[in-house]
């Protein structure tokens, strides 16, 4: 359950539904899922083999793993800073949510047109001090959390509030059915053009699995150091997996019938499910407490993840500097406040005002896509290599089956570690990078 809580968060919720809008619709989609499930899932099911065999924080266990290679405790390291840097700027999406949790107890959409609605989304992004504010409130929640141990009450709350979190969804789902986009919508998500693929979709793809399986962080790595012998990985994560793409579903299928019925761009950015969704809710009886409940679900859900990411910078900072928790707490909660501030000011520009000229995308965005395109890819692919080749195979093959009755799983479970997954995910990389060319593939499926 906890795995599952990480898992779904923002990934599913905010972030899946615009880069799938940004990146075409369909045909990315479908290789979300397959990517999930192909690779997202074998690796998945590694971290947690890792965790659980050494007991450990990641820095550590790849360490041990490795007879003591300082090598491989590089791996580790890259996954606290790339956990660190999600961190940020998942601290400013979570403080918008706030934000407009507090909005939809003002009724901020009375009387105003679908358009202006849309546009207060720019607004808020824009505003450097409230995005300042929220995302401060919204680390020391996480603070409050991990510091205090109420841990255990969120885990508990979570069994309850995940399920109303579903609830919801599926209530704004099947309103959405009777929206006069819905049809143009289910086609945009689940009819794949490949001939609209680009390198970077496919690369966004594959990122887009790992960020929302949370894979390439080291986070399932701390929690399978939690699990019992006893635990089913395979099935643990394939629940999870599963769980996860209905959601990011889900989510994409209540947003795109309201951006076709009311002729916006499918390319929202960032914004989308701030920009739609209280479109929706203004048009609902009881907006008022719909639209709080969502967004404050939406919190929720978005703590259980950052909680976990907090998580992991908090354990490895312990074993690494002896550190009590409550010193390692507090001097990862003010790291991440100092780091997430140019992400926080990104839409106002106070800070580093020519980033965006200068690389193409504003603070907040490159490191939204520099974490989930390439440095969870990167960790993902190490961690492959880790287990095909460094790691004892027969000590892995053991690990493997505790627990498990899908004993026949290990062939083709080691055979995607050690080939398929650092193929595929290389392949993707090279072509990005623009050594490869795989259009004339795409052509050939679309001619077929
Ligand atoms: N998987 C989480 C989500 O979908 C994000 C996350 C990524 C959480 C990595 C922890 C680690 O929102």
């Amino acid at each position: 359950m906890a795995a599952a809580g990480s898992a779904i968060g923002l990934g599913s919720l905010w972030r899946f539904p615009y880069i799938a809008g940004d990146n075409g619709g369909g045909a990315f989609v479908l290789l979300y899922i397959i990517f999930t499930y192909v690779l997202g899932v074998p690796i998945f099911i590694g971290e947690l083999l890792i965790g659980r065999k050494t007991q450990r924080s990641p820095i550590f266990a790849y360490q041990e793993l490795s007879k003591q290679s300082t090598n491989w405790k590089m791996v580790g390291y890259l996954n606290v800073l790339t956990s660190f840097i999600v961190l940020s700027f998942y601290c400013v999406v979570s403080g918008w949510c706030l934000n407009y949790a507090l909005m939809s107890l003002n009724q901020f959409t009375l009387g105003k047109t679908p358009g202006q609605i849309r546009a207060i989304f720019d607004t808020v992004y824009t505003s450097a001090d409230l995005n300042l504010f929220w995302m401060g409130i919204y680390i020391l929640m996480n603070v409050g959390v991990v510091y205090s141990g109420i841990r255990k009450g969120i885990e508990h709350w979570s069994k309850i509030l995940t399920p109303a979190l579903f609830f919801i969804l599926i209530g704004m789902f099947i309103y959405g059915l009777t929206m006069p986009g819905f049809t143009q919508a289910a086609k945009f998500i689940f009819s794949p053009t490949f001939s609209k693929l680009t390198p970077s979709a496919i690369l966004n793809a594959l990122g887009m699995a790992f960020f929302t399986l949370s894979v390439g962080l080291g986070i399932i790595v701390t929690y399978g150091s939690y699990l019992k012998p006893s635990e089913n990985m395979p099935r643990t994560a394939f629940i999870v997996a599963t769980m996860t793409i209905l959601v990011s579903l889900m989510a994409a299928m209540m947003i795109f019938p309201i951006v076709f019925t009311f002729n916006f761009p499918p390319e929202g950015g960032p914004g989308l499910v701030f920009k739609t969704m209280p479109i929706l809710f203004a048009k609902l009886p009881g907006s008022l407490v719909i639209s709080t409940v969502f967004f404050l679900l939406f919190v929720f859900t978005a703590l259980t993840s950052s909680i976990s990411l907090l998580e992991v910078v908090v354990a490895n900072l312990m074993e690494l500097f002896s550190w009590n928790r409550s010193k390692a707490v507090i001097i990862s909660a003010i790291g991440a406040f100092i780091f997430a501030v140019p992400s926080a000011l990104a839409g106002s520009k106070a800070l580093f005002p020519s980033w965006e000229t200068i690389y193409g995308k504003d603070f907040f965005d490159t490191m939204n896509y520099i974490t989930a395109s390439w440095m969870m890819p990167i960790a993902g692919l190490l961690t492959t290599l880790f287990i095909g080749y460094v790691m004892e195979k027969q000590t892995t093959r053991e690990e493997f089956l505790k627990g498990t009755t899908m004993g026949y799983l290990f062939r083709p479970w080691f055979f995607t570690i050690r080939y398929l997954a650092p193929l595929v995910v290389i392949i993707i990389i090279l072509e990005q990078a623009g050594v490869l060319n795989l259009a004339p593939l795409f052509n050939l499926m679309r001619s077929a």
